[in-house]
């Protein structure tokens, strides 16, 4: 085994083919999330379940990402962290519940930064990495995802400053994909079709994901559609992509 690897959100979508990528790779797993059962699956689709374990947990309290450092530490052998767990809330800032919104902060941004702080110095003793999946919803303001965007916009920042700081330590790939059909837009209640124009399968956004790794980390978009869409955000002036946005995404 090449050292052990704890993936969040490991219960669905990114998390699942993250542990399968890292499996084939030689690593053992931690695979942490809230639903037993759909934890379980993930488990049972690995090619040698027995060599990874699960931990039940959730990140939107402070004692959530407490046991799971307190449980991190006691592995010897930790290789590397991917900060995957997060959510969205999809509509009008004031028409959604403040509670919901304050966990996508905690989740999406605050845990991932609390986690990191304390697994870093067993990172850097290992030469180890750090995949912290980020969203193009983190490249400009989101309309009707105001908190979500404004999550990721965080993550995205800290951890490119981040990579910065730990060249040559610690490998960082900061993952920022558009839309993928995971179980994210159920949970979020967008309908169906916001985005579809921009869809690229979870497998296209891992295997890009996995590359950078491979080549010392770095800012990933993955796939040419969600490429695309970054050239539309990162060319086009807010005075303009901003109403566009706010008629697209309306609910
Ligand atoms: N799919 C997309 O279109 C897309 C695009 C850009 C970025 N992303 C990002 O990709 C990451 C993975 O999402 P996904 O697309 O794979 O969606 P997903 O299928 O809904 O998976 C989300 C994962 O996050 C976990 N999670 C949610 N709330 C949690 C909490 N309070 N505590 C602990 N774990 C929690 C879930 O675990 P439990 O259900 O077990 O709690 C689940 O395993 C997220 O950070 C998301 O923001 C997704």
């Amino acid at each position: 085994m090449k050292g052990t690897v704890l993936i969040t959100g490991a219960s669905g979508g990114f998390g699942v083919l993250f542990a399968q990528a890292f499996e084939e790779q030689g690593y053992s797993l931690l695979l942490h999330g809230r639903d037993k059962a759909r934890l379980q699956m993930t488990l049972d689709s690995l090619k040698r379940p027995e060599l990874h374990r699960t931990l039940l947990g959730g990140l939107s309290a402070r004692k959530g990402v407490d046991e799971l450092v307190e449980r991190i530490m006691q592995e010897d052998d930790l290789v590397g962290i991917v900060n995957n767990a997060g959510f969205g809330t999809w509509g009008a800032f004031e028409m959604c519940e403040s509670v919901p919104q304050l966990d996508v902060l905690r989740v999406d941004l605050l845990a991932p930064v609390m986690l990191s702080h304390a697994l870093l110095p067993r990172l850097k003793r290992q030469n180890g990495f750090m995949i912290n999946v980020s969203s193009l919803a983190g490249e400009t303001p989101l309309p009707y995802m105001s908190t979500y965007g404004a999550a990721k916009a965080g993550l995205t920042f800290w951890s490119e400053a981040l990579r910065a700081e730990l060249q040559g330590v610690v490998r960082i790939v900061t993952l920022a994909p558009g839309p993928s059909p995971t179980g994210f837009r159920v949970v979020s209640g967008a309908p169906k079709g916001k985005g579809g124009l921009f869809s690229t399968s979870p497998s296209i956004v891992i295997e890009a994901a996995m590359q950078s790794l491979a080549q010392g980390g770095g800012y990933c978009v993955p796939g040419w559609r969600h490429k695309v869409l970054w050239c539309l955000q990162t060319l086009m002036p807010r005075i303009l992509s901003l109403p566009i946005m706010a008629r697209y995404l309306k609910p």
